[in-house]
């Protein structure tokens, strides 16, 4: 910049002074031509008036004397800085009559402008070099009509060069001193002008990018200094302004992100606006995907119906609401609501979606649940009650008439009572454990005299199938729990393993302690469950073989009630099992 203005104003200068040198020269050689011409022209008319005044015969004489007096008059008369002037007499032949000096030729000089155009035009004016001095002449020539001759008068013009020459002289040493005076300006301008534009520049940039707390120091106290003034008042502004957009900003994010809702908005060409971290969890949205802002939809949301209601929010610039399932393996239920945003002067422009998704996942399996466990009762609660039904029916229809048919039909009304008792006891159980958070009536037992509890119930359930029961229970295990809830987990546990074995079959019941957790475990060497069931066994009425469950009056709820026990008491159950070796199952409890 600096070296430019330099340039620019050196050319200026140079041109300026340059064409001025031309002017000066012109002007001044012109007055000077002039003058001389006008001289030359007087000097030439008082020679004619002269020879006017002459006889014919003083005409006649020599006429060299003649014109070395008239020289001698005239460059006397002449200023100093240009003393020769020179008189020279021809005929109308142009034919040399005389001549003040023999610096000019004698020969015929009718070919010479200024003397045919005395003679012809009455008037005759040329400015010539002289071949042989290399001098440049002014010639003047007028008529003496009577005496046919023709006066000219000379003069060299050698005064005018050495005048352009001083001239260019000036000129140059004036170009010098301009040039010096450019660049000290360049660099006064340099300093009090662009030094100060490029630190405004700067710090223009800074703030551009992202530094608001830059301010600029000019140090001046013109123009420059208000315009310091008002850049940092600018600036100021810009930064209170942009620290309260920001902190607004990190404000409405905080409180997008911590809505449970998904939110996401999309701009009228469907890119990614703003995502919220609901929307990043509820989509699985991996790292590189949540840096999303300005993605198109596509590029990130690869569900078809959620782009589908999404597109059709655009086309119909009308809210939607749908439910949709989303991801694999594990299927989300999404309510998606989709709400145009419009431009607030032109309803029917759209300018962008603002999609929220609520994840009804939990509800939604809740509900099925619900639904499963309900016609699960009412088909469970059905089964005894219809046979029960059936034979009051035959009772009443006859058979209570034949004692013996009698009193072995009331004994299975009762076996089905029994069964409808345990089933709606079981039940109650489940929802008791399922709506409590604690435990109540907890105290602390030593786990093996729990055990030992339920222990003859079991034997005698045992009995039949001649299954021994091995105890190995570690007795300095004490437990602050809830009594029943332990003995019930027994008792489904060994209940469990005593139903599903084989004659003389073997039930192991070990447990021990081990850094602060409590390890029980329930072995079986029955017929084990095959591995397709594993996952679904601790379902609510889930029995892998049906038919023979129910034979032996289970309801399917034994394990769940375990399950729900374990944790309540924050512990986990784990089973391993293998068809025709037998089963095991594994809690721990924390002590
Ligand atoms: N130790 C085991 N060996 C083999 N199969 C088992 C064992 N324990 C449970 N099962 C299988 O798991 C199913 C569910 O057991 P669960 O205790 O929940 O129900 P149930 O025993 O059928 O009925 P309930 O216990 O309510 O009387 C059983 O029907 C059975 O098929
Ligand atoms: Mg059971």
């Amino acid at each position: 910049m600096k070296k430019r203005i330099f340039l620019y104003s050196a050319a200026f200068m140079t041109v300026a002074v340059i064409l001025g040198g031309l002017f000066v020269s012109k002007v001044s050689s012109n007055v000077y031509q002039n003058k001389v011409e006008s001289f030359l022209l007087s000097s030439a008319n008082m020679i004619v008036y002269q020879m006017e005044l002459q006889s014919q015969n003083e005409l006649m004489q020599d006429f060299d004397p003649l014109a070395v007096k008239y020289s001698k008059l005239l460059s006397n008369k002449q200023d100093k800085v240009n003393p020769d002037v020179h008189v020279t007499f021809t005929d109308y032949n142009g034919d040399v009559l005389g001549r003040s000096s023999s610096l000019f030729s004698i020969e015929n000089q009718i070919t010479k402008k200024e003397i045919s155009d005395a003679i012809f035009r009455k008037y005759g004016r040329s400015i010539r070099i002289d071949k042989r001095s290399g001098v440049r002449y002014l010639h003047i020539a007028l008529p003496h009509e009577p005496s046919e001759t023709v006066v000219r008068i000379s003069v060299s013009l050698a005064y005018i060069t050495t005048l352009n020459r001083s001239l260019f002289l000036y000129t140059f040493i004036a170009i010098i001193i301009g040039l010096l005076l450019a660049f000290l300006a360049s660099r006064k301008f340099n300093s009090t002008v662009i030094l100060p534009i490029k630190r405004l520049i700067q710090v223009s940039t800074d703030i551009a990018e992202g530094d608001y707390s830059k301010r600029v120091t000019l140090g001046a106290s013109d123009e420059l200094g208000k315009l310091e003034k008002a850049f940092n008042q600018m600036a100021e502004e810009t930064d209170h302004k942009v620290h309260a957009l920001t902190e607004k900003n990190t404000r409405v994010i905080s409180t997008l992100n911590s809505i449970d809702h998904g939110i996401l908005a999309l701009d009228k060409d469907k890119k990614i606006l703003f995502i919220n971290l609901a929307m990043a969890r509820i989509c699985e949205l991996k790292d590189s995907e949540r840096e999303c802002v300005g993605c198109s939809l596509m590029e990130v949301f690869r569900n078809v119906p959620l782009s589908n209601i999404i597109h059709e929010t655009y086309r119909d610039n009308s809210p939607k609401s749908q439910d949709i399932q989303f991801g694999l393996p594990e299927t989300l239920y999404l309510k998606v609501s989709t709400n145009p945003i419009n431009t607030p002067h032109d309803k029917n422009k759209i300018n962008g979606v603002i999609v929220t998704i609520q994840d009804v996942t939990t509800v939604t399996k809740l509900e099925k649940m619900r639904t499963q466990f309900v016609s699960n009762v009412t088909h469970e609660l059905k089964t005894p009650l219809t046979s029960i039904r059936g034979f009051i029916e035959t009772l009443r229809a006859g058979a209570i008439n034949d004692a013996e048919v009698a009193e072995q039909f009331l004994d299975i009304i009762d076996i089905e009572a029994d069964r409808l008792s345990i089933l709606i006891n079981d039940i109650l159980q489940l929802s008791e454990i399922e709506s409590i958070k604690d435990d109540v009536q907890m105290d602390y037992y030593a786990l093996r005299e729990l055990f030992l509890d339920v222990l003859p119930v079991l034997e005698k359930a045992a009995e039949p199938k001649n299954v021994q029961i091995h105890e190995q229970i570690d007795d300095t295990i004490i437990m602050k729990v809830n009594p029943g809830r332990i003995k019930q987990l027994f008792m489904n546990l060994v209940d469990n393993a005593i139903k599903y074995n084989k004659d003389s079959g073997e039930i192991w019941v070990r447990a021990y302690q081990t850094e602060g957790v409590v390890v029980l475990k329930v072995k079986d060497n029955g017929i084990g469950i095959p591995k397709e069931h594993h996952v679904r066994i601790f379902e609510r009425f889930y029995r892998v073989d049906k038919g023979r469950s129910r034979e032996m009056g289970g309801t399917g709820l034994g394990l769940s009630i375990i399950k729900h026990i374990v944790n309540l008491y924050n512990g986990s159950i784990k089973m391993t099992s293998n068809p025709g070796e037998g089963t095991e199952f594994v809690i721990r409890l924390p002590l």
